[in-house]
C-alpha cells in the first residue's frame, strides 16, 4: 500500500512537470520528438508531421513541400523566377536552404539582400534601377514575387533611358 502511494505521488510529480507545458492544446505525442517548434508560417501544420515528413521515403520530402508551394513548384518546372534559375534546384532538397524547427520567430528564408544577384530573377535590374533600394519595388511582408506588375512596364520605359545619368532619373514609387 505504502509503495503504491509513492508511485502515485511520483506519477503526479512527473505529470505536473509535463502537463503545464502543453495545457489547453490537443497534442500529438509525436511533437515531443520534434527538434523544436516550427516557424510561425508552418505552425498550424505542426500536429501532422506527415505534411512534411515521409519516414519511409525521405527523398519525397521536397515533393511534400511543393504540394503546398505550387508557385515555387511551377517556377522550377518552367525554369522561371528565382527558384527556377537556381543551379540544380531539381535535385536540391528544399531543406538545403530552408531550415525548420528553430522556433516560431526563426527566419526560414535567410535571404542576403546584399548578395542577391537580381539577374537571377525574372527581372534584371538595368541602369538606374540598380541604385534603387529593394523597398522601392518590394513591399515588406509580401513575397518578392509579388512586386507590382506596373513596375515592369515602367521599367521597360526606364530601360530605354538607362543611359541617362541616374541622378537625372526620378525614382519610381516610395
Ligand atoms: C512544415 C514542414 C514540417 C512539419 C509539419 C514538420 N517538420 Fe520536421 N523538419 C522539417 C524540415 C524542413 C526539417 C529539416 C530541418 C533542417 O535541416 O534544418 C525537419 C527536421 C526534422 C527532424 C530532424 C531529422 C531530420 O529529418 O532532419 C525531426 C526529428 C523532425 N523534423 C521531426 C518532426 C516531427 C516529429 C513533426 C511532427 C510533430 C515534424 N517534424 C513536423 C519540416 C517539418
Ligand atoms: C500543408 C502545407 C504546407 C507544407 C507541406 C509546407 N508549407 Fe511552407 N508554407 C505554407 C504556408 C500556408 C505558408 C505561409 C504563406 C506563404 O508564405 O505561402 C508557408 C510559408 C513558407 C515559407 C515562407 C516563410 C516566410 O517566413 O515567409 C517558406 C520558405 C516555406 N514555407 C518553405 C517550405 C518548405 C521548405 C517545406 C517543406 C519542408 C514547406 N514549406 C512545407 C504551407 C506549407
Ligand atoms: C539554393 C537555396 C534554395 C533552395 C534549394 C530552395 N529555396 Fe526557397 N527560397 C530561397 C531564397 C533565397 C528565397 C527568398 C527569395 C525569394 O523569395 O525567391 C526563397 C523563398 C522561398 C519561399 C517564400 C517566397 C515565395 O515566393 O513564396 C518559399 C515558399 C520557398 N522558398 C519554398 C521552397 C521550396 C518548396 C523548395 C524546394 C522545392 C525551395 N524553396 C528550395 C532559397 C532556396
Ligand atoms: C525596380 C524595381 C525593383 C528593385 C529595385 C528590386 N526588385 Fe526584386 N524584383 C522586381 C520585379 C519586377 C521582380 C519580378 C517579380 C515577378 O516574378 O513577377 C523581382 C523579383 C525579385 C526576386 C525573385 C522572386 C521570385 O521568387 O522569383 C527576388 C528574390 C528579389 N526581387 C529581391 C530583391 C532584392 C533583395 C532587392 C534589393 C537588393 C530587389 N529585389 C530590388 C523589382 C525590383
Amino acid at each position: 500500500m505504502r509503495t503504491a502511494g509513492w508511485y502515485g505521488l511520483l506519477l503526479i510529480g512527473v505529470l505536473s512537470c509535463v502537463m503545464p507545458l502543453r495545457r489547453g492544446e490537443a497534442v500529438n505525442p509525436e511533437t515531443l520528438f520534434m527538434p523544436g517548434p516550427l516557424s510561425a508560417a508552418h505552425q498550424k501544420y505542426e500536429e501532422d508531421c506527415s505534411n512534411c515528413h515521409d519516414r519511409s521515403n525521405r527523398a519525397r520530402e521536397s515533393q511534400l513541400c511543393s504540394g503546398c508551394h505550387k508557385d515555387i513548384h511551377n517556377d522550377i518546372a518552367t525554369r522561371s523566377g528565382f527558384h527556377g534559375r537556381l543551379q540544380a534546384v531539381g535535385s536540391a532538397q528544399c531543406r538545403a536552404c530552408h531550415v525548420e524547427h528553430q522556433g516560431r520567430k526563426a527566419d526560414i528564408i535567410k535571404l542576403s539582400r546584399e548578395q542577391l544577384n537580381h539577374a537571377q530573377t525574372d527581372f534584371a535590374l538595368l541602369g538606374a534601377h540598380d541604385n534603387l533600394t529593394c523597398d522601392s519595388c518590394h513591399r515588406a511582408g509580401q513575397p518578392f514575387r509579388a512586386a507590382p506588375r506596373d513596375i515592369r512596364s515602367v521599367t521597360i520605359v526606364m530601360a530605354t533611358i538607362a543611359k541617362v545619368p541616374s541622378s537625372a532619373v526620378i525614382p519610381i514609387a516610395g
